[in-house]
Parts: C-alpha cells; sequence; structure tokens
C-alpha cells in the first residue's frame, strides 16, 4: 500500500474532552473531532443533561447552559465505557450525578474502583444502587491522592479526577497519574476553561481548584494509535505510506519497537513516512502504561507477527485478557499459542483470507490489517466495533490501494 493518509483526531482524547464541556456553563468548540459511533454516543449524554450540541464537519458547540440532568442512562453508559468520565465533571459541577457503572467487556474486567476511590478522596460521598453509582459531591475538598490500580495509572481515572479536581476547593494532588498524551490533551482544553494545572503529562498532576470555568476552544491531537495502525498496515504490505499529522512523540515505544524489527519511520513535514525497506525480524513487546508500549497497539502489531519469519512474543500487562482475537487470526492460518498473558507467536509464509469476527475494536483493526496480506478474500463480521474508533477506515484504505469495501451484513 502506497500513498498520504491523514490521521483524524483521537478518540480517547475527544471523549473525556466533550464530558469536560460540561464543567462551564458557557458554549465550548472543538474541533478535528473524529466522525465516530463514540462520538455521537458521547453526544447522546451531553443532550440527555440538556446541552445544546451543534455539529458541523469535524466542529462540535456544546451548550451546556442551563442544563438540568446528573444521570446518565445504562442504555447509553452499556454501550460505551468512556462514558463514566462525566461523572467528575457533573459531581464537581453540580454536586451530583448518577451514572450507570459501566461494567466489563470483551477485553476483560473492566473495574473503576481507582476512578471512585479518587471521588471519595475529594470529599464525594458513593453509593451504588441499582447498577448505579450516585455520588454526592457537595462536601468536595482538594486532596493528595495515590491514583493507582494492579495495573498502573488509569487513563480515564486520571481525567475524572483531574475535572472534578478543577472545581474543587483547595488543591488537588494526583500520584501515579495517567501519563498518555490524551491525559495531556484534556488537561490543555481545561487549562484553556481556566483551570489551574500543572505537571499534565508527568506522574505528578497538581491542581488548583477554581470557582468557576468558561467555555473555551480547542483542536483535538491526531489519533496515535489510528497512526500505528496505518503504520502496520504499512508494514504488512511491504509498502510506504505517509500519516499527515502524526506525531512520532506520541509512539515513540511503538516506533522503537517497529524500527528495532526494520520498519523505516521518519519524520516529514507534518507527519511521519513508515516505509518497509527489509524484511523484517520478530520482536518482543511488552504492553504497558504510557510512555510504554499501548495495549491499543498490541492485537494490531500480532497481525504483523504472524507473517513475520521467526518467534515473536506479545505479554499484556494491561489487560491480561486481550486475546480474542487469537482465535479469529488462527482461522487465517496464524500459529500462536497463549501462555498466561503472553502471546508465542511463529510466523507463517503466509495467511489464508476467511470470514472472521470482530469482537472489539482494536481487534477488529487487527484482523482487516491480517486481511490486506491474507490470499484470497477475508470477511471481517461485526464492523460496528470498527466504526467505533475508525474514521472513514474503508476510504481510507482505499486511498491507499487496498481491495475493500463495506457490505451490508446479511
Ligand atoms: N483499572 C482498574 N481500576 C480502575 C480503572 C482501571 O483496575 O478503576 C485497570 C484496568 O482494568 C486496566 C488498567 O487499570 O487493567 C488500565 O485501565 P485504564 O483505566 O487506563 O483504561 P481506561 O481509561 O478505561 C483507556 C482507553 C482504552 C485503553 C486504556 C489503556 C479511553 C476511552 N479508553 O481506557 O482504549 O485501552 O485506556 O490505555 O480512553 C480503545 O481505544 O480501544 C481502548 C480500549
Amino acid at each position: 500500500m502506497h500513498g498520504t493518509v491523514a490521521i483524524s483526531g483521537a478518540k480517547n482524547a475527544c471523549l473525556p474532552i466533550l464530558a469536560a464541556t460540561l464543567l462551564s456553563d458557557d458554549k465550548s468548540v472543538i474541533d478535528n473531532v473524529p466522525k465516530l459511533r463514540d462520538m455521537s454516543t458521547m453526544l447522546k449524554i451531553l443532550r440527555n443533561f440538556g446541552a445544546k450540541v451543534d455539529q458541523d464537519q469535524d466542529v462540535i458547540k456544546i451548550e451546556p447552559n442551563g442544563y438540568e440532568g446528573y444521570k446518565a442512562p445504562y442504555e447509553l453508559v452499556s454501550t460505551m465505557r468512556a462514558s463514566v468520565c462525566v461523572l467528575g465533571p457533573l459531581v464537581a459541577k453540580h454536586g451530583r450525578a448518577e451514572v450507570s457503572f459501566p461494567g466489563g467487556c470483551i477485553i476483560g474486567p473492566r473495574p473503576i474502583d481507582i476512578h471512585l476511590k479518587g471521588l471519595r478522596a475529594l470529599g464525594v460521598k458513593i453509593k451504588i444502587e441499582r447498577g448505579y453509582i450516585i455520588a454526592d459531591g457537595t462536601k468536595m475538598r482538594g486532596s493528595h491522592i495515590y491514583l493507582g490500580g494492579h495495573f498502573g495509572s488509569s487513563v480515564l481515572g486520571t481525567a475524572n479526577i483531574m475535572m472534578a479536581a478543577t472545581l474543587t476547593k483547595g488543591v488537588t494532588i494526583i500520584e501515579n497519574a495517567a501519563c498518555e498524551p490524551e491525559v495531556a490533551d484534556l488537561a490543555a482544553f481545561l487549562m484553556k476553561m481556566g483551570a489551574k494545572i500543572k505537571g499534565h503529562g508527568t506522574p505528578r498532576v497538581i491542581i488548583e481548584g477554581v470557582k468557576r470555568l468558561r467555555g473555551a476552544k480547542h483542536s483535538v491531537i491526531p489519533d496515535r494509535i489510528e497512526a500505528g495502525t496505518y503504520a502496520l498496515a504499512a508494514a504488512i504490505t511491504k509498502g510506504d505510506i505517509t500519516l499527515k499529522n502524526a506525531k512520532l512523540e506520541h509512539i515513540i515505544a511503538f516506533a522503537d519497537k517497529l524500527t528495532e524489527s526494520g520498519l523505516s519511520i521518519k519524520r516529514v513535514p507534518n507527519g511521519l513516512r513508515v516505509k518497509y525497506v527489509k524484511r523484517l525480524k520478530p520482536t518482543d513487546i511488552t504492553t504497558l502504561p504510557y510512555p510504554g508500549f499501548p495495549t491499543d497497539m498490541q492485537a494490531q502489531c500480532m497481525s504483523l507477527m504472524t507473517v513475520t519469519g521467526g518467534i515473536s512474543v506479545i505479554t499484556e500487562k494491561i489487560y491480561p485478557e486481550r486475546f480474542i482475537h487469537i482465535s479469529e487470526l488462527s482461522r487465517m492460518g496464524a500459529d500462536i499459542i497463549l501462555e498466561g498473558p503472553s502471546a508465542i507467536i511463529k510466523g507463517v509464509q503466509s495467511l489464508s483470507g476467511a470470514p472472521v469476527m470482530a469482537s472489539d475494536l482494536r481487534a477488529s483493526a487487527a484482523l482487516v490489517l491480517a486481511g490486506l496480506v491474507a490470499k484470497g478474500r477475508t470477511e471481517v463480521h461485526r464492523l460496528y466495533h470498527l466504526d467505533r474508533g475508525y474514521e472513514n477506515i474503508v476510504e481510507k484504505l482505499q486511498s491507499l490501494g487496498a481491495k475493500v469495501w463495506r457490505e451490508r451484513e446479511k
């Protein structure tokens, strides 16, 4: 595959930023918003609170002025876990929130104990009733919080507590904060709203509460996971793809591994050029919180490893059960053994196209990547997962030379 692809705005930065607009009564304008199902779900939640939402291409204007709602219902939250990040803004702005407990998902159990621990440390009283988190934030105050769990920091947990602390009297210090670029982008937006934040993008974030936040304009950072996925499309098809807007510093661990394996990844004006230059070597990957190797790139890397000669190993340290894609890749002829949280992948000569079932967002992308090089035709079913996180993926792949199209599920 050859050519240039424009990387869209980051889904995982945009979702908490949309939730953060609830912290003000004024209008906020967010641009570089990707057109994705998850974005529509978040906008439905905001409208459900009474916010006025106006969307024109990749620009969204949100006016929460006078909104009354404080309840995020199960029907909406169950379709997207990130809905839980309305909890912090609601409780800080209105002193109360009722948000459906998000539950687990196909990539494994996804608890929210870190979110709740952080909110409790800020003085929020929390009850779990009828599957809802019922939060009373009438007596909140700044606090010194250690925000870690079994698997290290939490991205949305940090986002939730950071948002809540912006309007909470006193100073809040978050230790072991998530350092992901999406969290730093949220902080950048909050600061444009008038929040006082220091240390964002590091494990120690300090927030001094203010009385009021104003509306703000913000352009969302490019999606590093989308960028990485198209970089892998170049690698797996022995191609040469320029990723417009992509930032090397956001995918540094991924670029390091792929470069070590033999792929060329170079900065070009306004993006990155990814080129297959020689036979790739097998490699080992361990997923970790940022700046470590992202779990959201694990499945897609596995697809590349299935056709890379030699033995590669992936150890999943964020979601040890995030391996549903193995059985589908195996249906295409991949040779993979799962040993606890590690997958051992023996590269095969070629994959063979087959009907496969997408189980989650990144697994779907992995199957599409595998389909790009598999002999014959690959049908990826349950595309709605893919539409949650990849804007215009079919059109983008086609423009790079892939034979791919969308058909209505029979
Ligand atoms: N965890 C806890 N308790 C909590 C929260 C998290 O034990 O209260 C655990 C999780 O089970 C996991 C680890 O901590 O083992 C990290 O989870 P984290 O909270 O960081 O995940 P998240 O914030 O819910 C975001 C992304 C995910 C991405 C993870 C990890 C969004 C909307 N989602 O989820 O993205 O995998 O961070 O980087 O930002 C995706 O885009 O496909 C996706 C799943």
